[in-house]
């Protein structure tokens, strides 16, 4: 089973699996750490200064790790792009999470960009174009510990997350 994590910057993603994988002692995979191990890339973004991944080739390389292990938490801003049985997209209400980001990076595009994604729901949009509704849940960390959140995820990866179902969460409401 491939269960996917992922959010915007900032939104509690390596926090929260850190705490995950201890629980369920699954084998934890950040795909950046593979692409700049097996060099999977498709180029490179020369104002952002950082390499594009190839998500095609990651992809095959997180199914191999699957067959080997049975279940691997893949944690990555990009996490849904993957083919994954449950797609995981932590949330948080905008104003709180650029406080967070605040604290993380001392960076104001960073800070923008993220906090803007989140207000609009682009990761749980893309996530829910790349796979339907029916696996993707969303996890609102606002007033949540790292701990409440993993209990959560727990839930759902247990087949019981129905109530964390994706679309529940506008912060433009
Ligand atoms: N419920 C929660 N779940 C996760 N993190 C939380 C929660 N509540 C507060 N936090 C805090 O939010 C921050 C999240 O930072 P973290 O580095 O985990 O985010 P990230 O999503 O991995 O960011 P990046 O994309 O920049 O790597 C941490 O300081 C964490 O303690
Ligand atoms: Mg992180």
């Amino acid at each position: 089973m491939i269960v996917t994590i992922s959010g915007v910057g900032g939104v509690g993603k390596t926090t929260v699996t850190k705490l995950l994988v201890k629980k369920l002692k699954w084998r934890l995979v950040r795909p950046d750490d593979i692409a700049k191990k097996k060099k999977l890339y498709a180029g490179f973004d020369k104002e952002r200064k950082s390499w594009i991944v190839n998500l095609e080739k990651l992809g095959k390389e997180l199914r191999k790790i699957e067959k080997k292990e049975k279940n691997v938490l893949v944690e990555s801003l990009y996490a849904h792009f993957f083919e994954a049985d449950i797609v995981i997209v932590l949330r948080c209400r905008p104003e709180v999470l650029e406080k967070r980001l605040k604290k993380k990076y001392d960076w104001p595009t960073k800070i923008v960009e993220n906090k803007e994604a989140e207000m609009i729901g682009v990761i749980t949009q893309e996530a829910v174009e790349r796979h339907g509704r029916s696996k993707v849940y969303e996890l609102d960390t606002t007033r949540a510990t790292p701990m409440q959140t993993v209990g959560q995820m727990m839930e759902i990866i247990k087949g019981g997350g129905k109530k964390y179902k994706a679309g529940r969460i506008d912060w433009l409401k």
